[in-house]
């Protein structure tokens, strides 16, 4: 059993809460932090927490805490896990893990030192519909990973903090491209490194700072490529969407908008119908279990039976500073419009692996390019000459 202190009363502490006393049944918040005494008290009502207080530190050190769960503003994130690292207490972390991977690698870094479990809170890569896609593609159902596409986006977060660019560290690049990137990378092969990035931001239509819309490219190192699509301007509720291309299959994944759950109503019951729906007249997309569809629940079991084993959860510091030095690339990238580096100062997959080819042998002297049934009832091949390099087709 874990005795989690909530770090963080607002939107995610309390979806993290609903799911930590929701899927093991055995877990439970048992003290909040809060800025304000109002909202501690009413989280700790809300969730029967026998402790909450508005000092981090008391909360975090509470005597009955086996975990800590980061839930607050990106800016305090370093804060709250070097107070973790001093008192030596597990950690959980929601995305992004720092505001940049300068932020992230210190934090890697003192939890490593310290010997102290760490989790990064990644719950995209823990949706059924994830775990189920990424457990085919390594099981080679798609055989090589040649293109991994993720889009995330909604009209935009629901706190002021988030469109602060100081206190956020960005805008829906770091907001909702770290999810895109580490399902991309969990898809092409997290040994398989992120080399360079393209990216286009821009502020369209938010008066802020920061960007609300972009798209990027992510090249990995054996000639994968990873792209994202987020934005904070997207009109008509949260779009969650992944795509998988391999040599021998394809994966489409739609987690949120869409699902095959349409409802219509001329408004007459309830408000809510899911995060960030912009509506809730007309024809409308709920979702079944937002908990377990968002992948909350495998999250926490992940992390929880990994603590109590010693084990190593899939989503970790690590991965929120990779997922954070390829975030700074794309930054540096929508400002001088080049492919940029991603500087990795610590790499712990594959080094120097080359750009991989599929090539598929037809007989001695030719590779296979296609093969199809046209509409008029032929029956094609196109072959290269293994040597002369000459395309040719034959009619079967
Ligand atoms: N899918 C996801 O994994 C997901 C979704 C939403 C948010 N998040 C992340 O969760 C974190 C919190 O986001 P949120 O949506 O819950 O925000 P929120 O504004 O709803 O809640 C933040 C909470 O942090 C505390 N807080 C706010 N400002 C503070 C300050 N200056 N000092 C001390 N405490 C303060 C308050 O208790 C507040 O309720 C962010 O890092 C965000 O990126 C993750």
């Amino acid at each position: 059993m874990q005795k989690i202190a909530m770090l963080g009363s607002g939107f995610i502490g309390r979806f993290y809460a609903d799911s930590i006393h929701g899927q093991r049944g055995r877990d439970r918040v048992v003290a909040i932090y809060a800025r304000s005494e109002a909202n501690a008290k009413k989280f700790a009502d809300d969730y029967q927490c026998a402790f909450w207080s508005t000092d981090m530190e008391e909360v975090i050190t509470h005597p009955d805490v086996t975990m800590v769960c980061v839930a607050l503003p990106n800016n305090l994130h370093e804060a709250a896990v070097m107070l973790c690292v001093k008192h030596k207490k597990a950690v959980v972390c929601t995305k992004p893990l720092g505001r940049n991977a300068e932020e992230a690698f210190r934090m890697m870094q003192a939890v490593e030192e310290a010997g102290i479990f760490a989790g990064y809170l990644e719950d995209l890569c823990y949706t059924p519909k994830f775990l189920k896609a990424l457990s085919s593609v390594k099981d080679g159902a798609l055989g090589r990973i040649l293109w991994a596409k993720s889009r995330e986006t909604h009209p935009g977060p629901h706190s002021n903090w988030f469109w602060d660019k100081e206190q956020a560290g960005g805008g829906c690049i770091l907001d909702l491209g770290c999810h895109c990137i580490e399902i991309a990378r969990n898809f092409i092969g997290k040994d398989v490194k992120p080399v360079e990035v393209m990216c286009w931001a821009a502020t369209q239509v938010k008066p802020i700072e920061a960007e609300d819309h972009a798209i990027a490219l992510v090249k990995y190192e054996n000639g994968a490529i990873g792209q994202l699509e987020v934005s904070w301007t997207f009109r008509g509720g949260m779009d969650l969407r992944d795509e998988v291309m391999g040599t021998e299959g394809t994966i489409w994944i739609n987690n949120f908008l869409r699902t095959g759950f349409e409802m219509y109503t001329s408004g007459k019951g309830g408000d809510y119908v899911a995060e960030k729906a912009e509506s809730n007249t007309g024809w409308l997309f709920p979702v079944g279990d937002e908990v377990n569809d968002l992948g909350y629940n495998h999250m926490f079991t992940d992390m929880f039976n990994s603590f109590e084993q010693g084990t190593t959860p899939a989503e970790t510091f690590y991965d929120g500073y990779v997922v954070n030095a390829v975030i700074d690339a794309a930054y540096r990238s929508a400002q001088t419009k080049q492919w940029e580096p991603v500087d990795l100062p610590v790499w712990r997959g594959h080094e120097g692996l080359s750009q991989a080819k599929t090539l598929v042998g037809y007989d001695e002297n030719y590779y296979l390019i296609k093969e199809e049934v046209t509409h008029d009832g032929r029956h094609k091949i196109i072959l290269k000459h293994k040597h002369s390099q000459q395309i040719v087709e034959r009619d079967l």
